[in-house]
């Protein structure tokens, strides 16, 4: 049986854990949802929906996207009657999403883009560009190469960062180089980030980045903590035109 606790519960379809805490970066986003915007927001990867449920809280419509269609269910559940009205449940794969030019005031993904591979992290900077209104933001935050379990990789990452490859913490076959006992919650391959390649990435696509940096979420399971650069977080906005 997989084992939850009161941080985090482990995904349904095996994408890693959803936590129970706001990171850093999800509370900016909740933040600037408190800001009376007229637009919804986009929470991409929403798994159980801790991010989503604290931005409808914060009085903004929301629109929580994810893989799972499970996951989003478990969403409406929770969702308090009040703020229902508020919740867009939207099944799919980003950045492969409907959504309309310039129909968002914010999207937030906390702990996907490490899922994601290269092209499609690029791409996907490139539709929140479109999506989202100038002078609206983004909220990213992904798991870095510094964790624990992805240290027997390390070495590997820091010759590809010396040869300026252009995605160096992709890596196809985890199971190479994590042993971590509970590898088989996460998919087959990974793509660990980092400040340089996602301030590329979301530069290249038009957005202006306001912060990035590293971090030790406060959920992070001991087994999981090495340095104190688990988590990297970007806070990006789209450039009045
Ligand atoms: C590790 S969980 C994180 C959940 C939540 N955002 C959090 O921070 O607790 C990753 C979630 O992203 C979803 N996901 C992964 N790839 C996705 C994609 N390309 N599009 C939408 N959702 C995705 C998974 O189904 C899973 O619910």
């Amino acid at each position: 049986m997989r084992k939850e606790n009161r941080h985090r519960v482990p995904t349904r379809n095996r994408m890693g854990w959803a936590s129970r805490h706001l990171n850093p970066v999800s509370e900016e986003f909740v933040r600037f949802c408190g800001d009376r915007l007229t637009l919804p927001v986009l929470d991409i990867g929403a798994g159980l929906g801790t991010a989503t449920l604290a931005a409808l809280a914060a009085g903004v419509r929301v629109i929580a996207n994810d893989l799972d269609p499970t996951h989003l269910a478990a969403i409406d559940w929770a969702a308090p009657e009040h703020d229902r009205h508020r919740l867009k449940l939207l099944e799919g794969a980003f950045p492969r999403l409907d959504i309309a030019e310039h129909g968002l005031a914010a999207a937030h993904a906390s702990s996907v883009l490490h899922f994601l591979k290269g092209k499609q992290i690029e791409e996907g900077f490139r539709k929140l560009a479109r999506w989202i209104v100038p002078g609206g933001r983004i909220f990213i935050q992904a798991a870095t190469p510094h964790q624990q379990p992805f240290a027997p990789f390390l070495e590997e990452y820091q010759r590809r960062v010396a040869a300026g490859q252009k995605w160096p913490g992709w890596i196809i076959k985890l199971s190479e180089y994590c042993h971590h006992r509970q590898v088989g919650q996460m998919p087959r391959s990974i793509h660990l980030l980092d400040e340089a390649v996602l301030t590329r990435a979301a530069e290249e696509a038009g957005l202006a980045v306001e912060r990035v940096w590293l971090y030790r979420r406060d959920d992070l399971p001991k087994s999981i903590q090495l340095d104190g650069r688990e988590a990297v977080g970007l806070i990006a906005r789209v450039p009045l035109m």
